[in-house]
C-alpha cells in the first residue's frame, strides 16, 4: 500500500485555503483502499514563527480539533504531533548533512523575505531564524521517515516536494536506495486559493477566511471578497470567479450546475455571496460545533495524538535505526 502524508503548521486559525487545498483532498485520498495515511501536527514548524506559548498551545489543539471534527478518524489513519516523534528530528539533523546551503537559498519561503528585505533596505537576513532558513530540511525528514508516496498539499508547497527529492537522491546516491523519491497532489482548480483580497489566501497576508468562523462574521468576511464592477444583469465567468470556486467546494453537483446556469444569465454578486454563505455555513454548522466541543477537552486531542504518535513510532524507530546503520553508526 502507499502512504499518503501531509502536515499543517498551528501559525493561525485553518482557513479555507488550508481545508480546500489539504485537508479535503486528503481526508478523500485517505477512503481509498490501498492507501496508508498519515497526518499530522507540524507544531515545531510552527516555531519558526510563534513564539507564545499560550498562543502555540491553542494553535496547535486547534489544528488536531480541525482533523477530528471534518471526519478524520485516528483508527483508520494515523494521526500525531510532530514534537510527539524524535525520530523525524534525529533524521533533520542527518538529512541537514546532505544539503547544500545553496539550495536553502532558493527556497521560494526565504527568498521572498530576502527579496522583501532587500526592498526596505534592511539586512537581507533581517527576521530570519534558523528554523526558517531550515524548514524545508525538517519538512524533508517528515516526508522521507515514513516512506511517503504522495503528499497532498497546495501549490505553495510544491517546492519543498522538490527539495525533498533533491536531499533523499543526494543521500540515495552515496549509500544506495534507501529514501522513496516523494510526488506531490496538488488540486489542480484549487492549487491556490485566492483570499479577500485576491492574493493567495495566507495567514501571512491577513486575507484569510477561518474555516469554523461564526455565521455573523463568516457572511461579512464572504461580503469582504472583491468582485469586478460588472452590473448584476451582467453574465458572469464562473471559472475566473472566486465565489463560485467556493461555492462548488461546499454545494452538491445539482446545485452547482444551477448556479452556473445562474452565473452565465447575470446573477448580482450580493445574491451570489449570500448563495455561497448558505451553502458553506450549512456544511460548517456540526463540525464547528464538534469543533468546539473537541477544544473544551483538550485531553482528549492529547490521548489521541499520544497514540497516533506510537503508531508512528513503530514505523520511524526501526527505519532510522536501519539509517543510522548505512551511515556507519552502530546501533
Ligand atoms: P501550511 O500550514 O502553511 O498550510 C497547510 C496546507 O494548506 C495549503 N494551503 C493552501 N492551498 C490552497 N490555497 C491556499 N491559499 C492555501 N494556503 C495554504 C498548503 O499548501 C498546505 O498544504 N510546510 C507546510 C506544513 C508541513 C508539511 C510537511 C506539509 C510540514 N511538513 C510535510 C506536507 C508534508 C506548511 O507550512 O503548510
Amino acid at each position: 500500500s502507499k502512504t499518503i502524508l501531509t502536515g499543517i503548521k498551528p501559525t493561525g486559525l485553518i482557513h479555507l485555503g488550508n481545508y480546500i487545498g489539504a485537508i479535503k483532498p486528503a481526508l478523500e485520498l485517505a477512503k481509498i483502499e490501498g492507501y496508508k495515511a498519515a497526518y499530522f501536527v507540524a507544531d515545531y514548524h510552527g516555531l519558526t514563527k510563534i513564539h507564545n506559548a499560550e498562543e502555540f498551545r491553542h494553535l496547535s489543539y486547534g489544528i488536531a480539533a480541525t482533523w477530528l471534527a471534518l471526519g478524520l478518524d485516528p483508527e483508520k489513519l494515523t494521526f500525531y504531533r510532530q514534537s510527539d516523534v524524535p525520530e523525524i528530528f534525529e533524521l533533520n539533523w542527518i538529512l541537514s548533512c546532505f544539503t547544500s546551503k545553496g539550495l536553502m537559498n532558493r527556497a521560494h519561503a526565504y527568498k521572498a523575505i530576502v527579496d522583501s528585505n532587500k526592498k526596505l533596505e534592511k539586512d537581507i537576513d533581517f527576521g530570519v531564524n534558523m528554523g526558517l532558513f531550515n524548514y524545508p530540511i525538517l519538512m524533508a525528514a517528515d516526508i522521507l521517515m515514513f516512506k511517503t508516496e504522495v503528499v497532498p498539499v497546495g501549490k505553495d508547497q510544491v517546492q519543498h516536494v522538490e527539495i525533498t527529492r533533491d536531499i533523499a537522491e543526494s543521500f540515495n546516491n552515496i549509500y544506495g536506495e534507501t529514501f522513496l523519491l516523494p510526488e506531490y497532489k496538488i488540486q489542480a482548480e484549487t492549487a491556490v486559493l485566492p483570499g479577500l483580497d485576491g492574493r493567495k489566501m495566507s495567514k501571512s497576508y491577513h486575507n484569510t477566511i477561518p474555516l469554523f468562523e461564526e455565521p455573523k462574521k463568516l457572511q461579512k468576511l464572504i461580503n469582504k471578497i472583491i468582485t469586478d464592477s460588472l452590473p448584476p444583469e451582467a453574465p458572469k465567468d464562473p471559472d475566473t470567479s472566486p465565489i463560485f470556486m467556493l461555492y462548488k467546494e461546499f454545494a452538491s453537483n445539482t446545485e452547482v450546475e444551477k448556479m452556473k446556469e445562474q452565473y452565465l444569465q447575470g446573477i448580482g454578486w450580493g445574491d451570489a455571496k449570500k448563495e455561497l454563505f448558505n451553502v458553506m455555513n450549512s456544511f460548517i454548522e456540526e463540525p464547528r460545533e464538534k469543533y468546539h466541543e473537541l477544544m473544551s477537552s483538550p485531553d482528549k486531542i492529547d490521548t489521541i495524538l499520544r497514540e497516533g504518535a506510537e503508531k508512528a513510532r513503530a514505523i520511524s524507530s526501526p527505519f532510522l535505526k536501519e539509517i543510522k546503520r548505512k551511515i556507519g553508526f552502530n546501533v
